[in-house]
């Protein structure tokens, strides 16, 4: 495999009993890029994550992580040394303050970064000694953050990083992001927010109904025309997604086109 991709998804499928979560997807990321998934509840972003970091088994395709498959034990617990990952629901020990909790993940991985400095770049040094289950969703969402980057990961994925933050706690992550960006990470998030992707993605994937429907750069997928709005019509069933993109789903006369297969 090309030394500079680090993350390859081929025709990956995740069947939950009869419901299809991710429906033949096929991305690749290379080393140091930001890829962003966005979609609406439901799409498959967090399976798709899961699937990449070891923690749910795929139905049919391939996916590896700097090379190494998602299904192979060996290959398993290569990728988990080399990954950070910031979980859609992240929860740790209520009673351990914020230093102790990176601690404790620090000695699990048995190497890391300095942890003041840690708490430093997650703005978390006024809360160093304040438990866990004190801090507000918004400081937590920050100590989870600290928690996914405390291995000094080549690959960090960020589900839903921003999620619950207030603007200025948003912003700094967005920097943060950049920053894992500057030092070469590799950086795989999802989100629901497009000014988000358009921000800080060098590759946007958007997923609906388990199919990736547009991906390329923020300009070439259009980003700022997609709006939430669309997605939230699908309840389930079909979607009207806009998308000024070459890949458009306008028909040719302009018109907004139906898309997307009920599920
Ligand atoms: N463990 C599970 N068992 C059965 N169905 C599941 C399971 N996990 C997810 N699903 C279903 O798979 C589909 C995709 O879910 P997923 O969590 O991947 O979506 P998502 O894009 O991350 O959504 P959100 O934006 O709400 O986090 C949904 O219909 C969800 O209900
Ligand atoms: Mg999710």
């Amino acid at each position: 495999m090309d030394m500079e991709v680090a993350i390859e998804v081929k025709s990956l499928v995740k069947k939950y009993g009869n419901l299809t979560a991710v429906d033949g997807i096929s991305f690749t990321v290379h080393k140091g890029e930001v890829f962003a998934f966005v979609g609406p509840n439901g799409a498959g972003k967090t399976t798709t994550v899961e699937i990449l970091v070891c923690l749910r088994n795929l139905t049919s395709g391939e996916a590896r992580v700097n090379g190494f498959n998602v299904q192979d034990r060996k290959g398993q617990q290569e990728i988990r040394k080399r990954i950070g990952v910031l979980p859609q629901d992240f929860n740790t020990f209520d009673l351990l303050t914020v230093k102790e909790n990176l601690i404790y993940y620090k000695k699990m991985y048995g190497h890391g970064i300095d942890i003041d400095k840690l708490i430093e770049l997650v703005d978390l040094k006024d809360k160093t000694n304040a438990l866990y289950k004190n801090l507000s969703g918004g400081l937590k969402k920050r100590l989870a953050i600290a928690t996914a980057l405390v291995n000094d990961p080549e690959v960090v994925f960020l589900d839903e990083p921003t999620t619950g933050l207030d603007p200025r706690a948003r912003r700094d992550m967005w920097n943060l992001v950049k920053g894992l960006k500057e030092q070469g990470t590799t950086v795989f998030l999802t989100t629901h927010y497009m000014d988000e992707a358009e921000t800080l993605a060098d590759t946007v994937a958007i997923i609906n109904s388990g199919k990736i429907i547009a991906m390329g750069t923020p300009p070439r997928v259009n980003i700022k025309t997609w709006r939430n709005e669309d997605f939230d019509r699908q309840k389930g069933r079909k979607a009207i997604i806009r998308s000024a993109s070459p890949n458009s789903f306008r028909s040719k006369a302009g018109k907004r086109r139906r898309c997307c297969r009920s599920s």
